[in-house]
């Protein structure tokens, strides 16, 4: 069915024909597809001719039509990218905005290893790109795959793209034999103003910054239309290699240079907060007229030996900082205030404002955090704003830092009408109509309405698909909130229970709005790909307060399957038992998360709703970190005393990584202590039990060579 015309060898006025024709099939075929539930075409033929209109636009650029079916997101059967695992995971970066956050950053870093005061550490800093991260892998010097950052785990697998990018090597000579760079993917200013030219006359796309158009140019399915945008590519990191690239990130990054990379030339050694500073200052200076967008400047140590031995957080290095560039702002109008009521039933004020262009993108709401905030007050009842309130009619002052949600910073008094009243914050939830009660020492007014509040039931089910819990392909907070009103789905274990309530289903499905029979087939698949899910991932959706990400791993670690975390957190009700003990000794669990954790899982509701779920489910147990040779491995040791050769946190950390429990308190279950000078009841205890005890030393020779 598709011509057999060869696309180069197309006059303009037979693509131009052509691009009207594949137009009209690909909009027949939408409509037969989604809207008839009744596809008249192949998959694959669809693909074809998707992929035919692409090569005739990238040829023709000016031809693209105003419809033109590649810019018609989300409509494609196309299955997109195949998914890729990264080796090493892509992290992001912790932020910092100030001088006094670079001196934190330095002090940290110098606490967490240390150092003397005095001692010599040094920085490198460089521009960070505001572009789309990418990671290239080489094997024997030639380009294998090249994939985005995703999640930071699985990334979407664009070689093909990454192939077209001019300062994408692909093959190079002198790397180590698995070399995986690590960059940025940006367009310049003036390829960027260029591309929105063409793209304004072509009737195309016309992109709101350099950011979004880079992204949506790696991101097509048309390797032809990557090739036709004008990337740019920054090396700045790695992931696996197969042999240290050089001792210091500087070195490194001389060495990507020299492979062939482009590195940014505005990179620098610093010796410390100062310099940093300094630097800081000469790139903000630049910024307007460097012709490619950055938004801060990132601080690196640039000794690798101490990089690895400062290791990860949960999801950002501690070695390396964003400084970001201030803020952007704006002044409009605050036209209401909303409450919105969270998961955990907290009623959260927020602003709806007159909509405002900050920073290049359109802001129409933004958070007014809670009750204080708006009267004027932060949290310990100190003012702030100069004892300001915030009220409807009020020209507030908008700012966004980052990609964090816009804030409201400011209000002009001169500016208040006469009528404005102050905030009345609703004592009822808006939403079922239960008291909203603040618990003393809580900044935040909370529904008491728990799984009764259909606002709470809702936001507890869209934590429960979000991207770190069950992350369920085609199951997100629009689809969950459809479901909810149609009570097809009031807790998590009915998403598991929907094929078998709605099975011969797919006829009911498919015939709501914005379902096919496609979709809901692979619903249900997708669905029942998630019954399987780590004990991690499972703690974490069941969104219990204070119970983060982070914290959900640690917890999963420590108990490693679902059977023996459950038996703890019932035997944990009582604070009098070791099971409760042993819960508030986890390395980064507190008695305010233990008290949540037990308490929520011993509420009859909740109880009884969570049973229902891991009926559902084949809770996979913990997969241990790669522990091969370790003489740790397993055990449970206890850190007393004072360490000298390095800092608690990192004694911890490396034990940790090794496959270790790290405890709080000595018992029976203890199988080392590792006591330093002014060790005193742990050790003591440790002798009483007979439990195995070593000096610093001791310690660092059993984990020598591991
Ligand atoms: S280093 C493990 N250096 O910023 C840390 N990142 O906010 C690896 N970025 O995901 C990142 N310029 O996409 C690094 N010079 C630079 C950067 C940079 C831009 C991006 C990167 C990262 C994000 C984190």
């Amino acid at each position: 069915m598709a011509s057999v015309t060869d696309i180069e060898e197309l006059s303009e006025d037979a693509a131009k024909a052509e691009l009207a024709r594949l137009s009209e099939l690909l909009n027949k075929a939408n409509t037969a597809y989604h809207g008839d539930d009744d596809p008249d075409i192949s998959d694959a033929d669809y693909d074809a001719l998707k992929r035919r209109n692409a090569q005739i636009e990238a040829r023709f650029p000016h031809l693209k039509r105003a419809d033109s079916p590649s810019e018609q997101v989300g409509s494609a059967p196309a299955e997109g990218f195949s998914k890729v695992t990264h080796e090493v995971a892509m992290l992001s970066l912790s932020n910092g905005f100030d001088a006094e956050d670079i001196s934190d950053f330095d002090a940290r870093i110098r606490r967490y290893l240390a150092l003397e005061a005095d001692a010599a550490l040094s920085y490198t800093a460089e521009p960070k790109i505001d572009g789309l991260s990418l990671s290239l892998r080489y094997e024997g010097g030639a380009l294998v795959q090249a994939a985005t950052r995703g999640d930071g785990r699985v990334g979407e697998n664009v070689t093909a793209n990454a192939r077209t990018i001019a300062d994408i090597p692909t093959s190079i000579v002198g790397a180590p034999d698995v070399l995986e760079v690590r960059g940025e993917v940006y367009m310049s200013h003036p390829d960027f103003e260029a591309l929105n030219a063409r793209q304004a006359e072509a009737g195309g796309k016309v992109f709101a910054n350099p950011r979004n158009a880079a992204a949506g140019s790696l991101r097509q399915l048309d390797a032809e239309i990557t090739r036709a945008r004008p990337l740019r590519f920054f090396a700045y990191a790695w992931g696996a290699l197969s042999e240290p690239l050089a001792e210091t990130q500087m070195g490194a990054i001389d060495r990507l240079g020299e492979m062939g990379f482009q590195t940014n030339p505005l990179t620098r050694i610093c010796a410390g907060p100062q310099e940093l500073m300094a630097h800081y200052d000469e790139i903000e200076a630049q910024r307007a007229t460097l012709g490619y967008d950055i938004d801060g400047v990132v601080y690196k140590v640039n000794d690798l030996a101490l990089q690895d031995r400062l290791g990860f957080r949960s999801t950002t290095p501690r070695w390396a900082i964003a400084h970001k560039f201030p803020a952007e702002l704006a002044w409009t109008r605050l036209e209401a205030i909303d409450i919105q009521v969270g998961r955990t039933g907290a009623l959260s004020p927020v602003a709806r404002l007159h909509p405002v262009t900050v920073g290049g993108v359109v802001v129409s709401n933004a958070t007014l955090h809670n009750e204080d905030y708006v009267s004027g007050r932060d949290n310990k009842g100190a003012t702030i704003r100069d004892g300001k309130d915030i009220r409807v009619g009020d020209w507030v002052q908008v700012y966004r830092a980052g990609d964090v949600i816009p804030k409201v910073a400011d209000v002009d008094l001169n500016k208040r009408p006469a009528d404005a009243e102050p905030y009345v914050f609703p004592q009822r939830c808006p939403e079922c109509g239960s008291a909203a009660v603040r618990e003393p020492g809580d900044a935040v007014r909370r529904c008491t309405g728990g799984l009764i509040c259909p606002a709470q039931a809702v936001e507890k089910l869209k934590h429960f698909v979000s991207r770190a819990a069950f992350d369920i392909e085609g199951l997100g907070a629009k689809q969950v909130e459809q479901f909810y009103t149609d009570q097809w789905i009031r807790e998590p274990a009915d998403i598991f229970t929907l094929r078998a309530r709605y099975g011969s289903g797919v006829q009911q499905l498919k015939n709501r709005e914005g379902w096919g029979e496609k979709s809901a087939t692979n619903l249900f698949d997708a669905i029942d790909d998630r019954r399987k899910i780590t004990l991690s991932r499972l703690i974490f959706s069941l969104g219990i307060r204070h119970v983060g990400e982070a914290a959900s791993n640690t917890i999963a670690m420590h108990y490693t399957d679902w059977a023996t975390f459950d038996a703890a957190m019932r035997a944990a009700q009582d604070s009098e038992t070791p099971a409760w003990q042993d819960l508030i000794d986890i390395d980064g669990v507190g008695t305010v998360m233990a008290t949540s954790l037990v308490q929520t899982l011993a509420q009859p509701a909740e109880r009884a709703s969570i049973d229902r779920l891991i009926a559902e489910l084949d809770v996979q147990p913990v997969a241990r970190p790669k522990t091969d040779g370790s003489p740790v491995a397993g055990k449970i040791v206890v850190f007393t005393g004072t360490l000298e050769k390095m800092t608690r946190a990192e004694a911890k950390a490396r034990a940790e990584r090794l496959g270790a429990k790290v405890s709080g308190s000595v018992s029976a279950k203890t199988d080392i202590v590792i006591a330093g000078p002014g060790a005193g009841s742990k050790a003591k205890k440790a002798a009483e039990l007979g439990i195995e005890t070593l000096d610093e030393d001791g310690w660092l020779s059993l984990i020598a060579g591991v």
